[in-house]
């Protein structure tokens, strides 16, 4: 770069440094690739542009879907910032080197159990895996004691889940983690003849509910959000949480990551920010998203059991595998 050009570019830099998160008349603002619930992410929006001025453009879509999408666009890709439901897809676009890093401030607000330590995307909500049942059909004291007790020959026809959805494989790559490629895909095998398949997890639950099957493997949201409304798919049901560290009492991490690529670099870690800040954590709380807050002493919706009593197993979210997931799904004829 020539000496007079570099100067401007870091006077530029500077002015935008001082004048941020500000944009420039004109400019349409920041493009969001969402794949978290369109509810939550709308309200995060709409208070992030109430109190900042930015202008935000959402595109809706799952998470493989849109993080494959990233990894094609490449540096090309329109997306300021990812969000994510489940995290395997957040670390698929930081394994292809897609994503900048975020400043200490935006991630001294979100708990460390909560992000990865490298930095490169936080946690900005987090959902809890839970086997619903039904209270008519399933007595508590056969409940089971493990997620891996549901590949048992005594669990044929009995539950149910989503595998198609990124929820359900998100799940799958915490055992994966915790348990290894050999159980893991043991275990899935066990769950392609024990179990039936339906697309998303409102389906399980209503599924559930209906008496259509016993339980189902799902996160806690879907029961909460459905009781928070009529209750109409879950007034049959009740939720159980695996705990003692099992691969059941999973707690998965929605991500949220600023591009490399980004043009709109300050505004996109603004939104970063103020996500995982008080307002928007506060979103979490007081709204009807009911996933849990990740904040550095944010509360989550009182309606929920507290995430810290939920005695979730450690997992790195950093080294979850959607890939690996998907193969050995496909293996087992799930997929
Ligand atoms: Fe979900």
């Amino acid at each position: 770069m020539p000496k007079r050009a570099l100067a401007r570019s870091t006077l530029f830099v500077t002015t935008l440094l001082i004048a941020a998160p500000t944009l420039a008349a004109g400019d349409d603002g920041i493009v969001i690739y969402n794949a978290q619930h369109e509810n939550l992410t709308r309200a995060w929006v709409d208070g992030f542009s109430r109190d900042t001025g930015i202008k935000v453009t959402v595109r809706n879509g799952d998470d493989s879907e849109l993080g494959n999408q990233i990894v094609q666009e490449g540096p090309a890709s329109p997306a300021d910032v990812f969000l994510t439901e489940n995290s395997p897809a957040m670390a698929m676009v930081d394994h292809a080197g897609l994503l900048a890093p975020l400043p200490p401030a935006t991630l001294a607000q979100v708990a460390p159990a909560w992000r990865p330590s490298h930095g490169r995307w936080t946690g900005i909500a987090a959902r809890a895996t839970v086997f619903v049942y039904n209270k008519n059909k399933l007595p508590r004291a056969e409940l089971p004691a493990s997620l891996l007790d549901l590949a048992r020959p005594s669990w044929k026809g009995r539950w149910a889940a989503s595998p198609s959805g990124a929820d359900f494989q998100a799940i799958v790559s915490a055992m994966l983690e915790l348990k290894g490629e050999a159980v893991t895909l043991q275990w899935l095998k066990a769950m392609k003849t024990n179990f039936t398949a339906y697309k998303g997890n409102s389906t399980v639950l209503k599924a559930v509910n209906a008496g259509q099957v016993e339980g189902g493997v799902i996160y806690h949201y879907y029961s909460f959000v459905d009781q928070a409304k009529t209750g109409e798919n879950s007034k049959n049901t009740a939720l159980h949480y695996f705990r003692h560290q099992d691969p059941g009492a999973f707690v998965s991490i929605s991500g949220g990551g600023v591009l490399a690529s980004s043009r709109h670099k300050e505004q996109a870690q603004a939104f970063l920010k103020w996500i995982t800040g008080p307002a928007g954590q506060a979103i979490l709380k007081n709204g009807n998203a009911f996933e849990y807050a990740v904040g550095v002493n944010a509360a989550s919706n009182p309606a929920l059991p507290p995430l810290t009593q939920l005695d979730a197993p450690r997992v790195d979210a950093a080294r979850l595998n959607s890939k690996k997931v998907v193969d050995l799904m496909i293996q087992a004829g799930l997929l």
